[in-house]
């Protein structure tokens, strides 16, 4: 009898063990089949602004988007506070970047980690603001689908530029400087890439928008905010809400363009120019 029991409990265990070890590996199959069928370009929108490119509206979030943009706290090149956001304080109209470098945990998290993060339901909520938690991460799991959040995973590990490769940053003095915008590239080129992609909605000059209605054109942009270029001049952006709701007609959305990187790189060399690329200057 006894001798039955032990090797009943012994049986039991390794169908337990089985089991177990089992379920961690569908689970991490799943996880994979997911992050392979993911959209990368569509996680750098949600990276951008998630509210606006879920089109959620009538939460508290919305009135302090700000406050819900991963590139606020990550800053436009995910380096968080060791990066282009360094200079921002924390202020009532935007939170203080996150002291983690999302380019580390691109290197060192794998997929699993970075979806927990993500599918997570503690932090602050969208529907009340809280200004004491106001530069927490929030609740994502309460608005991302766990499609959408593998997106953001895609984004982060895969999509998202090194910066590095796109222009020199110092943050020595406490706020970014760039240097060497577009590294390597070739204005000439540029100028035919902005023709044929950018030129029919921007104007042959980057004047035809007034981006915000704040008197800034694309050649500002450039010039001052390569960070930004960078991101948005190949993923685009989702519809602009605040500015249209603001009364800006110029504001909207930017579809994804089907460029390269060296593209970009050109452009911002040819978006150098102030002759060719006008702007109001100095507004940042
Ligand atoms: C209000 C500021 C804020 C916003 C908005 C925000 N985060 Fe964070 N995030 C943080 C802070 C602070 C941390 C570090 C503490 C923590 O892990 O909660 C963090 C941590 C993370 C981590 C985990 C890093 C690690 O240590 O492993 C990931 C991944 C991340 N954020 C991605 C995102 C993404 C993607 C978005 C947008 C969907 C986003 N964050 C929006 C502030 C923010
Ligand atoms: C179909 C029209 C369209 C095309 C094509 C287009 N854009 Fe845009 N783009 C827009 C609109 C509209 C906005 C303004 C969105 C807003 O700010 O409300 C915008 C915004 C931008 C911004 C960000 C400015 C901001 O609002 O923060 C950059 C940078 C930019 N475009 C670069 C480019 C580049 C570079 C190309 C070509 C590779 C390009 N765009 C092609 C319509 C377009």
């Amino acid at each position: 009898m006894n001798k039955m029991k032990v090797v009943f409990l012994a049986v039991m265990a390794v169908a337990v063990v089985a089991v177990t070890s089992c379920g961690k590996d569908d689970t991490k199959d799943a996880n994979q089949a997911a992050y392979d069928a993911a959209d990368g370009v569509r996680g750098a929108r949600l990276y951008d602004h998630a509210l606006n490119e879920l089109g959620i509206t009538g939460k508290a979030a919305n009135e302090y988007s700000n406050y819900y943009r991963c590139k606020t706290c990550h800053g436009w090149d995910l380096l968080g506070s060791s990066g282009v956001a360094i200079g921002q304080t924390g202020s009532t109209t935007k939170p203080a970047p996150a002291p983690v470098d999302l380019m580390e945990v691109r290197a060192n998290d794998d997929i699993d980690e970075i979806f927990e993060h993500l599918i997570a339901t503690d932090g602050p909520s969208f529907d009340t603001f809280d200004p004491n938690h106001k530069n927490e991460m929030p609740a994502w799991g309460t608005i991302l689908s766990e499609d959408d959040a593998w997106d953001l995973v895609k984004f982060i590990k895969e999509t998202a530029h090194d910066v590095s490769e796109f222009y020199d940053m110092d943050i020595s003095s406490g706020h970014a400087v760039f240097s060497n915008i577009g590294k390597g590239g070739d204005a000439a080129a540029g100028l035919v890439t902005y023709n044929a992609n950018c030129a029919s909605c921007h104007g042959a000059d980057g004047t035809k928008i007034n981006i915000y209605c704040k008197g800034e054109y694309l050649g500002d942009m450039f010039r001052e905010d390569p960070h930004e270029i960078q991101h948005k001049a190949i993923w685009g952006m989702p519809n602009d809400v605040e500015h249209i709701a603001a009364g800006c007609d110029q504001a909207g959305m930017m579809p994804a363009q089907n460029i390269t990187d060296q593209d970009i790189r050109n452009m911002m060399v040819m978006g150098q120019d102030t002759t060719a690329f006008p702007g109001a200057g100095g507004d940042e």
